[in-house]
Protein backbone atom coordinates (compact mmCIF):
# COMPACT_ATOMS: atom_id res chain seq x y z
CA UNK A 1 0.00 0.00 0.00
CA UNK A 2 1.71 3.46 -1.08
CA UNK A 3 2.64 6.05 1.84
CA UNK A 4 -1.50 7.51 1.85
CA UNK A 5 -2.25 10.87 3.53
CA UNK A 6 -5.73 12.41 4.13
CA UNK A 7 -6.79 14.99 1.87
CA UNK A 8 -5.47 17.61 4.74
CA UNK A 9 -2.25 15.62 5.14
CA UNK A 10 -2.43 13.92 8.03
CA UNK A 11 -1.05 10.54 8.09
CA UNK A 12 -3.60 7.82 9.24
CA UNK A 13 -2.12 4.72 8.80
CA UNK A 14 -1.71 2.41 11.51
CA UNK A 15 0.47 -1.16 11.69
CA UNK A 16 -1.50 -4.11 12.99
CA UNK A 17 1.40 -6.79 13.42
CA UNK A 18 3.04 -7.14 9.64
CA UNK A 19 -0.10 -5.48 8.29
CA UNK A 20 -0.25 -1.59 7.17
CA UNK A 21 -3.58 -0.35 6.93
CA UNK A 22 -4.22 3.14 5.17
CA UNK A 23 -6.37 4.28 7.94
CA UNK A 24 -8.04 2.48 11.63
CA UNK A 25 -11.39 2.65 10.62
CA UNK A 26 -12.85 -0.97 10.03
CA UNK A 27 -16.06 -2.67 9.51
CA UNK A 28 -17.40 -5.15 12.15
CA UNK A 29 -18.02 -8.59 11.79
CA UNK A 30 -21.78 -9.34 10.65
CA UNK A 31 -23.35 -5.72 10.24
CA UNK A 32 -21.72 -5.31 6.47
CA UNK A 33 -22.42 -8.56 5.40
CA UNK A 34 -20.12 -10.00 3.02
CA UNK A 35 -18.70 -5.76 1.65
CA UNK A 36 -21.08 -6.37 -1.89
CA UNK A 37 -23.88 -5.52 -0.04
CA UNK A 38 -22.63 -2.21 0.92
CA UNK A 39 -20.71 -1.39 -2.31
CA UNK A 40 -22.71 0.94 -3.92
CA UNK A 41 -23.72 2.63 -0.46
CA UNK A 42 -19.90 3.15 0.63
CA UNK A 43 -16.58 3.89 -1.26
CA UNK A 44 -15.02 0.25 0.30
CA UNK A 45 -11.71 2.04 -0.95
CA UNK A 46 -11.65 4.84 1.63
CA UNK A 47 -12.19 2.35 4.15
CA UNK A 48 -8.95 0.85 6.53
CA UNK A 49 -10.35 -2.55 5.79
CA UNK A 50 -13.71 -4.86 5.35
CA UNK A 51 -14.34 -7.56 8.14
CA UNK A 52 -16.96 -9.88 6.75
CA UNK A 53 -19.59 -11.74 8.46
CA UNK A 54 -18.51 -14.89 10.55
CA UNK A 55 -16.99 -18.21 8.68
CA UNK A 56 -17.77 -21.31 9.79
CA UNK A 57 -16.85 -24.82 8.35
CA UNK A 58 -20.25 -25.69 7.10
CA UNK A 59 -22.92 -22.80 5.82
CA UNK A 60 -25.18 -22.27 8.73
CA UNK A 61 -29.36 -21.49 8.42
CA UNK A 62 -28.90 -18.98 11.87
CA UNK A 63 -32.19 -18.70 14.70
CA UNK A 64 -35.71 -18.31 13.35
CA UNK A 65 -37.12 -14.87 13.73
CA UNK A 66 -37.64 -12.93 15.67
CA UNK A 67 -33.64 -12.25 15.43
CA UNK A 68 -33.34 -8.61 16.16
CA UNK A 69 -34.83 -6.13 18.04
CA UNK A 70 -33.95 -2.34 19.07
CA UNK A 71 -33.58 -1.46 22.26
CA UNK A 72 -32.41 2.01 24.22
CA UNK A 73 -29.53 3.29 22.35
CA UNK A 74 -28.58 -0.11 20.89
CA UNK A 75 -30.23 -3.13 19.54
CA UNK A 76 -30.54 -6.81 20.58
CA UNK A 77 -29.47 -9.78 17.66
CA UNK A 78 -29.65 -13.60 17.74
CA UNK A 79 -28.94 -13.96 14.35
CA UNK A 80 -27.63 -17.34 15.01
CA UNK A 81 -23.74 -17.21 12.95
CA UNK A 82 -25.99 -17.49 10.07
CA UNK A 83 -23.13 -17.63 6.94
CA UNK A 84 -22.51 -19.61 3.35
CA UNK A 85 -19.79 -22.20 5.08
CA UNK A 86 -16.36 -21.71 4.03
CA UNK A 87 -16.56 -23.35 0.39
CA UNK A 88 -19.61 -20.75 -0.53
CA UNK A 89 -17.66 -17.84 1.01
CA UNK A 90 -14.38 -18.96 -1.32
CA UNK A 91 -16.09 -19.39 -4.08
CA UNK A 92 -19.21 -16.70 -4.20
CA UNK A 93 -18.02 -13.59 -2.04
CA UNK A 94 -14.15 -13.60 -2.00
CA UNK A 95 -13.47 -12.57 -5.70
CA UNK A 96 -15.49 -9.27 -5.38
CA UNK A 97 -13.93 -8.82 -2.24
CA UNK A 98 -10.21 -9.97 -4.22
CA UNK A 99 -11.42 -6.82 -6.17
CA UNK A 100 -12.04 -4.11 -3.51
CA UNK A 101 -8.74 -2.48 -2.90
CA UNK A 102 -9.28 -2.58 0.82
CA UNK A 103 -7.56 -5.14 3.30
CA UNK A 104 -9.95 -8.14 4.26
CA UNK A 105 -10.25 -9.83 7.33
CA UNK A 106 -12.19 -12.57 7.62
CA UNK A 107 -13.77 -13.79 11.12
CA UNK A 108 -13.86 -17.46 11.64
CA UNK A 109 -16.23 -19.58 13.97
CA UNK A 110 -16.58 -23.28 14.96
CA UNK A 111 -17.68 -25.66 17.22
CA UNK A 112 -14.47 -26.90 18.06
CA UNK A 113 -10.81 -25.82 18.09
CA UNK A 114 -10.21 -28.07 15.19
CA UNK A 115 -12.55 -26.55 13.40
CA UNK A 116 -11.28 -23.34 13.85
CA UNK A 117 -7.82 -24.74 12.57
CA UNK A 118 -9.36 -26.68 9.85
CA UNK A 119 -10.99 -23.21 9.01
CA UNK A 120 -7.42 -21.71 9.36
CA UNK A 121 -5.47 -23.80 6.76
CA UNK A 122 -8.57 -23.26 4.54
CA UNK A 123 -8.76 -19.42 4.21
CA UNK A 124 -5.03 -19.74 4.13
CA UNK A 125 -4.48 -21.33 0.88
CA UNK A 126 -5.78 -18.78 -1.43
CA UNK A 127 -4.92 -15.16 -2.12
CA UNK A 128 -6.92 -11.88 -1.50
CA UNK A 129 -7.34 -12.65 2.32
CA UNK A 130 -5.04 -10.08 4.85
CA UNK A 131 -5.84 -11.76 8.29
CA UNK A 132 -8.03 -13.66 10.28
CA UNK A 133 -10.32 -12.35 13.35
CA UNK A 134 -10.99 -15.57 15.25
CA UNK A 135 -14.83 -15.01 17.36
CA UNK A 136 -14.51 -16.74 20.26
CA UNK A 137 -18.16 -16.11 21.91
CA UNK A 138 -19.29 -19.20 20.26
CA UNK A 139 -20.49 -22.25 22.15
CA UNK A 140 -17.47 -25.18 22.74
CA UNK A 141 -20.18 -28.35 21.53
CA UNK A 142 -17.26 -30.69 23.51
CA UNK A 143 -17.84 -28.81 26.72
CA UNK A 144 -21.65 -28.62 26.73
CA UNK A 145 -21.93 -25.42 25.02
CA UNK A 146 -19.74 -22.86 27.29
CA UNK A 147 -18.82 -20.25 24.87
CA UNK A 148 -14.78 -20.66 23.80
CA UNK A 149 -14.49 -17.05 24.75
CA UNK A 150 -15.52 -17.42 28.76
CA UNK A 151 -12.76 -19.57 29.47
CA UNK A 152 -8.85 -18.47 29.41
CA UNK A 153 -7.77 -21.90 28.95
CA UNK A 154 -10.62 -22.52 26.10
CA UNK A 155 -9.71 -19.56 24.36
CA UNK A 156 -6.17 -19.91 24.38
CA UNK A 157 -6.96 -24.03 22.59
CA UNK A 158 -8.57 -22.07 19.95
CA UNK A 159 -6.33 -19.58 19.51
CA UNK A 160 -3.59 -22.43 19.06
CA UNK A 161 -5.45 -24.30 16.86
CA UNK A 162 -5.26 -20.91 14.53
CA UNK A 163 -1.93 -19.99 14.82
CA UNK A 164 -0.74 -23.53 14.06
CA UNK A 165 -2.79 -23.46 10.84
CA UNK A 166 -1.70 -20.20 9.52
CA UNK A 167 1.15 -17.63 8.58
CA UNK A 168 -1.83 -14.95 8.34
CA UNK A 169 -2.46 -12.17 10.81
CA UNK A 170 -4.74 -13.56 13.69
CA UNK A 171 -6.79 -11.22 15.61
CA UNK A 172 -8.51 -13.01 18.65
CA UNK A 173 -11.85 -11.42 19.39
CA UNK A 174 -12.64 -11.27 23.17
CA UNK A 175 -16.28 -11.72 24.44
CA UNK A 176 -17.26 -9.17 27.05
CA UNK A 177 -19.18 -11.35 29.31
CA UNK A 178 -16.24 -12.62 31.49
CA UNK A 179 -15.02 -11.05 34.93
CA UNK A 180 -11.68 -10.39 33.68
CA UNK A 181 -11.13 -9.47 30.31
CA UNK A 182 -7.34 -9.03 31.08
CA UNK A 183 -7.12 -12.42 32.20
CA UNK A 184 -8.71 -13.69 28.66
CA UNK A 185 -6.54 -10.85 26.90
CA UNK A 186 -3.19 -12.51 28.33
CA UNK A 187 -4.15 -16.21 27.55
CA UNK A 188 -4.71 -15.54 23.99
CA UNK A 189 -1.23 -12.78 23.89
CA UNK A 190 0.38 -15.80 24.82
CA UNK A 191 -1.08 -18.58 23.04
CA UNK A 192 0.18 -16.93 20.00
CA UNK A 193 -2.45 -13.72 18.43
CA UNK A 194 -0.91 -11.28 16.60
CA UNK A 195 -3.91 -8.56 17.80
CA UNK A 196 -7.02 -8.65 19.89
CA UNK A 197 -10.24 -7.18 18.90
CA UNK A 198 -12.67 -6.08 21.54
CA UNK A 199 -15.71 -5.91 22.16
CA UNK A 200 -18.15 -8.71 20.82
CA UNK A 201 -21.71 -8.35 21.88
CA UNK A 202 -23.12 -8.62 25.86
CA UNK A 203 -25.53 -10.86 26.41
CA UNK A 204 -28.60 -9.27 26.92
CA UNK A 205 -32.93 -10.18 27.01
CA UNK A 206 -36.24 -7.99 26.35
CA UNK A 207 -39.78 -9.20 26.94
CA UNK A 208 -43.06 -7.99 25.33
CA UNK A 209 -45.37 -7.41 28.11
CA UNK A 210 -48.56 -7.96 26.22
CA UNK A 211 -48.25 -11.03 25.39
CA UNK A 212 -45.59 -12.09 27.97
CA UNK A 213 -43.31 -13.30 25.70
CA UNK A 214 -39.15 -12.58 25.03
CA UNK A 215 -39.04 -10.51 21.97
CA UNK A 216 -36.21 -12.26 20.55
CA UNK A 217 -37.53 -16.23 19.54
CA UNK A 218 -33.67 -17.36 21.07
CA UNK A 219 -35.15 -15.45 23.89
CA UNK A 220 -31.29 -14.27 25.05
CA UNK A 221 -29.45 -12.16 22.13
CA UNK A 222 -26.44 -9.89 21.93
CA UNK A 223 -26.41 -6.16 22.65
CA UNK A 224 -24.70 -3.37 20.46
CA UNK A 225 -24.66 0.16 19.61
CA UNK A 226 -24.28 3.29 21.40
CA UNK A 227 -25.85 1.41 24.64
CA UNK A 228 -22.09 -0.35 25.45
CA UNK A 229 -19.66 2.25 24.28
CA UNK A 230 -18.52 2.95 27.97
CA UNK A 231 -18.31 -0.64 28.90
CA UNK A 232 -16.32 -1.36 25.44
CA UNK A 233 -14.19 1.29 26.30
CA UNK A 234 -13.25 1.06 29.69
CA UNK A 235 -12.01 -2.72 28.42
CA UNK A 236 -9.90 -1.69 25.70
CA UNK A 237 -8.28 0.77 27.81
CA UNK A 238 -7.84 -1.82 30.56
CA UNK A 239 -6.36 -4.56 27.57
CA UNK A 240 -4.61 -1.66 26.01
CA UNK A 241 -2.85 -1.44 29.26
CA UNK A 242 -1.83 -5.01 29.79
CA UNK A 243 -0.78 -6.44 26.42
CA UNK A 244 2.21 -5.89 24.23
CA UNK A 245 0.04 -6.76 21.09
CA UNK A 246 -1.81 -4.39 19.03
CA UNK A 247 -5.75 -3.94 20.37
CA UNK A 248 -8.75 -3.23 17.91
CA UNK A 249 -11.34 -1.09 19.60
CA UNK A 250 -15.03 -2.14 18.93
CA UNK A 251 -18.89 -0.97 21.15
CA UNK A 252 -21.08 1.49 20.04
CA UNK A 253 -18.63 3.83 17.67
CA UNK A 254 -21.01 6.08 15.25
CA UNK A 255 -19.04 8.82 15.09
CA UNK A 256 -15.44 10.07 14.79
CA UNK A 257 -15.47 11.42 18.34
CA UNK A 258 -16.55 7.84 19.28
CA UNK A 259 -13.72 5.98 17.45
CA UNK A 260 -10.84 8.70 19.01
CA UNK A 261 -11.67 7.99 22.28
CA UNK A 262 -10.67 4.40 21.67
CA UNK A 263 -7.74 5.51 20.48
CA UNK A 264 -6.72 7.61 23.00
CA UNK A 265 -7.70 4.50 25.53
CA UNK A 266 -5.34 2.67 23.58
CA UNK A 267 -6.81 0.95 20.40
CA UNK A 268 -4.49 0.93 17.40
CA UNK A 269 -7.29 0.87 15.14
CA UNK A 270 -11.47 0.66 15.05
CA UNK A 271 -14.71 -1.09 14.23
CA UNK A 272 -17.88 -0.21 13.46
CA UNK A 273 -20.83 -2.24 13.66
CA UNK A 274 -24.29 -1.24 14.25
CA UNK A 275 -24.03 2.39 13.00
CA UNK A 276 -23.65 0.72 9.44
CA UNK A 277 -26.85 -0.31 10.23
CA UNK A 278 -28.69 2.77 10.76
CA UNK A 279 -25.62 5.35 8.51
CA UNK A 280 -24.03 3.44 5.92
CA UNK A 281 -22.01 6.40 5.44
CA UNK A 282 -20.73 6.28 9.09
CA UNK A 283 -17.27 4.63 8.27
CA UNK A 284 -16.66 7.48 6.03
CA UNK A 285 -17.46 10.17 8.04
CA UNK A 286 -15.13 8.43 10.92
CA UNK A 287 -12.30 8.84 8.95
CA UNK A 288 -12.68 12.58 7.44
CA UNK A 289 -13.54 13.60 11.38
CA UNK A 290 -10.41 11.83 12.45
CA UNK A 291 -8.14 13.50 10.40
CA UNK A 292 -9.95 17.04 11.12
CA UNK A 293 -9.44 16.00 14.56
CA UNK A 294 -5.90 15.91 14.09
CA UNK A 295 -5.22 18.58 11.83
CA UNK A 296 -6.53 20.68 14.49
CA UNK A 297 -4.86 19.05 17.17
CA UNK A 298 -1.92 19.56 14.94
CA UNK A 299 -0.66 15.89 15.02
CA UNK A 300 0.73 14.75 11.96
CA UNK A 301 0.14 11.19 12.48
CA UNK A 302 -2.87 9.57 13.99
CA UNK A 303 -0.11 7.07 15.75
CA UNK A 304 0.74 9.97 17.96
CA UNK A 305 -2.46 9.64 20.01
CA UNK A 306 -2.80 6.20 20.39
CA UNK A 307 -3.00 5.52 24.42
CA UNK A 308 -2.58 9.19 25.02
CA UNK A 309 -5.49 9.52 27.43
CA UNK A 310 -4.12 11.52 30.27
CA UNK A 311 -5.59 9.34 33.60
CA UNK A 312 -4.06 10.77 36.24
CA UNK A 313 -5.24 12.82 38.33
CA UNK A 314 -2.20 15.41 39.24
C1 LIG B 1 -26.45 -8.28 13.55
C2 LIG B 1 -25.08 -8.53 14.13
C3 LIG B 1 -24.34 -9.64 13.69
C4 LIG B 1 -23.06 -9.89 14.21
N1 LIG B 1 -22.34 -10.96 13.75
C5 LIG B 1 -21.07 -11.16 14.21
C6 LIG B 1 -20.26 -12.23 13.70
O1 LIG B 1 -20.67 -12.98 12.78
N2 LIG B 1 -19.02 -12.42 14.23
C7 LIG B 1 -18.52 -11.59 15.21
O2 LIG B 1 -17.39 -11.78 15.64
N3 LIG B 1 -19.26 -10.55 15.69
C8 LIG B 1 -20.51 -10.33 15.22
N4 LIG B 1 -21.24 -9.27 15.70
C9 LIG B 1 -20.65 -8.37 16.73
C10 LIG B 1 -20.09 -7.08 16.10
O3 LIG B 1 -19.06 -7.37 15.16
C11 LIG B 1 -19.55 -6.12 17.20
O4 LIG B 1 -18.52 -6.76 17.92
C12 LIG B 1 -20.64 -5.70 18.18
O5 LIG B 1 -21.87 -5.48 17.51
C13 LIG B 1 -20.27 -4.43 18.95
O6 LIG B 1 -20.05 -3.34 18.07
P1 LIG B 1 -21.19 -2.23 17.72
O7 LIG B 1 -21.73 -1.74 19.03
O8 LIG B 1 -20.47 -1.19 16.93
O9 LIG B 1 -22.23 -2.93 16.92
C14 LIG B 1 -22.52 -9.01 15.20
C15 LIG B 1 -23.27 -7.89 15.61
C16 LIG B 1 -24.53 -7.64 15.10
C17 LIG B 1 -25.30 -6.43 15.57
Amino acid sequence: MAGLRSANGVDLQVNIGALRFRNPVMTASGTFGYGEEFAGLVHLHRLGAVVVKGISLEPRPGNPPPRVVETACGMLNAIGLENVGVEGFLRDKLPFLREMKTRLIVNILGDTAQEYGRLAAALSQTEGIDGLEVNISCPNVKKGGVAFGTDPLMAAEVTRSVRENTTLPVIVKLSPNVTDIVLMARAVEEAGADAISLINTLTGMAIDIQTRRPKLANVIGGLSGPAIKPVALRMVWQVADAVRIPVIGIGGIGTAEDAIEFLLAGATAIQVGTANFYDPSACEAIVAGMAAYLEEQQEKSVRAIIGSVRCSMV
